[in-house]
């Protein structure tokens, strides 16, 4: 993507850094990450926003910026949390050090309703977490906005600079978008953010990089790889996807992915590996011994199959990407998943033969490029499904008589779900097999019989989950279904833990 007017947003550290690149784009205008020494590679930028960070900057080797490149830009530019005492420095003004860390909600009172806070409420939530806090002003500093104790916790300084002690990039700041955009409003010209102009370049980025090289990728079924193969198909490359079986996906899975691609006019390769994973994961029922083994053969089967690569496509996003430069203040991107981590995929990222398309892409982002695309909402949607697949559904040492009946259990679930309009509504939903017996009656006899356990949860990135409410119709339904017609149920449970304490996943 071409780089002038855009927001550059300068990395201090803080944990919601990506928010703010997020929020931005969300307003409709484009926005990069950078890290605070990288500043002369910013270009034209149309704003700037210098984030939060963890570090004081009473700290001897505190982050730092080079205000004189900051002011030649003659832009909008702002401070946020520790980016804006920073320039008050910078400004000529102090900060006060302190160990006491304020965090959590406090009341905004705009003493402006100009600039940042027109149409701002007098009194409005927004979120704090910081422990510093500006002290000495610049005597053209002016204060904007208080807190509910008359302490500034907004500035305007000469020049279009603003500061602002809280995080409006987090919706706990309840106008928080409102106020961002009232600063990127201050912007005279800004790049606008249209997934269709991203998708453009990026196939014209392919075409140039891959030329008349064979690329491959692995392909999953899941959101990222999909949209990775269509959109490599659209730059119409010469392309290899290959499909791992690894004999732990869900019923009637692998016929349901090939369907898709061949809905999209994808080819895919599918390599049946069904057996060798369940040799190979015959009796182990350490969980970490199972993961173990299920990602070291996917690797093996995996470039087995590729040969000699060319070129390696890989699903990579944004957020991985970030989460390795600010971890190793480098631009190497992260490895993403399991099959990605071995030493061949480094030695073809040295030479430049691999390629991560959607390295620019949030989630969210990948979902609406997958559907400028022409991917089907169906495809789109589809739940997420972790890389090792039923094995984290089933405690313990695992067989195919096991395999099949969480199979069975799921299909039947999913099945309900979607029959009651409910699939959509949940972020990720399962059924997985406690395999411990219980007592029973089926029929007229004594059943002695495993149990299921079936979860449904809502979260916005798998760190933290909440349960579903399901209706209860839905449940007694899909219960009756799975005691009656699978063999070796006798017990139909629904989890209803958060996460945390428990995982989404069982193992
Ligand atoms: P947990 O169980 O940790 O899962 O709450 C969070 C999300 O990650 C998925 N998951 C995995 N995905 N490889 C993956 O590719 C894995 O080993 C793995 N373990 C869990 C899980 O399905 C959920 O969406």
């Amino acid at each position: 993507m071409q780089e002038t007017h855009h927001v550059a947003v300068l990395d201090f550290g803080s944990q919601y850094t990506q928010l703010i690149v997020r929020r931005v784009r969300e307003l409709g205008f484009y926005a990069k990450l950078y890290s605070p020494e990288d500043i002369s590679e910013i270009g034209h930028p149309g704003a700037v926003i210098l984030s939060g960070g963890p570090r004081s900057t009473s700290e001897p080797d505190a982050p730092d910026i080079d205000f004189e490149t900051l002011k030649s830009f003659g832009v909008p530019v702002l401070g946020v949390c520790y980016g804006m005492q920073l320039l008050n420095i910078k400004f000529g003004g102090s900060v006060k050090a302190s160990n006491q860390r304020e965090y959590g909600p406090a009341m905004l009172k705009p003493t402006s309703h100009a600039d940042l806070y027109e149409g701002i409420s007098a009194e409005s939530q927004v979120w704090m977490s910081h422990s510093d806090t500006v002290q000495d002003l610049h005597e053209q500093a002016e204060v904007i906005a208080e807190n509910q104790h008359g302490t500034p916790v907004s500035l305007k300084w000469p020049g279009n600079f603003y500061g602002i002690q809280f995080h409006p990039e987090v919706t706990h700041s309840h106008e928080g978008l409102r106020i961002l955009h009232n600063f990127l409003l201050q912007a005279k010209e800004l790049q606008p953010f249209h997934i269709e102009d991203f998708k453009r370049e990026m196939i014209e980025g392919i075409r140039e990089r891959v030329g008349d090289r064979q690329v491959v990728c692995g392909v999953s079924g899941g959101v990222d790889s999909t949209v990775l193969a269509v959109l490599l198909k659209e730059a119409g490359v010469k392309m290899r996807a290959i499909f791992v079986d690894n004999g732990l996906l869900r019923k009637d899975e692998t016929q349901e992915v090939q369907n898709n691609f061949h809905r999209m006019g994808v080819a895919i390769e599918t390599v049946d590996a069904s057996d060798e994973f369940l040799s190979a994961l015959a009796g182990k029922d350490d969980p970490e011994e199972k993961r173990k083994i299920i990602g070291n053969l996917f690797i093996k089967v995996f470039w087995d199959s590729v040969g000699d690569a060319e070129m390696l496509a890989q699903g990579t996003l944004y957020p991985d990407v970030i989460e390795s430069a600010s971890n190793a203040k480098s631009k190497a991107s992260v490895i993403k998943t399991h099959h990605n981590r071995v030493a061949k995929i480094l030695e073809l990222q040295e030479e430049g033969k691999v390629l991560e398309p959607l390295a620019e892409l949030f989630k969210d982002e990948v979902r609406e490029l997958g559907a400028s695309l022409g991917i089907a909402p169906d495809i789109l949607g589809r739940h997420p499904f972790p890389g090792p697949g039923l094995a984290v559904r089933c405690p313990g040492a695992l067989d195919k008589k096991r395999l099949d009946i969480i199979r069975e259990c799921d299909a039947i679930f999913i099945g309900k779900l979607k029959e009651y309009g409910w699939y959509d509504k949940v972020w990720q939903a399962y059924a997985g097999l406690i395999p411990v017996k219980t007592v029973g009656v089926k029929g007229d006899e004594r059943s002695y019989e495993w149990a299921t356990n079936l979860r449904a949860v809502i979260s916005e990135d798998a760190m933290t989950a909440e349960w579903v409410d399901l209706p209860a119709q839905l449940l007694r339904e899909t219960s009756q279904d799975i005691l009656n017609q699978v063999t070796g149920i006798n017990r139909v449970l629904y989890d209803i833990s958060t996460k945390p304490p428990a995982s989404i996943e069982w193992e």
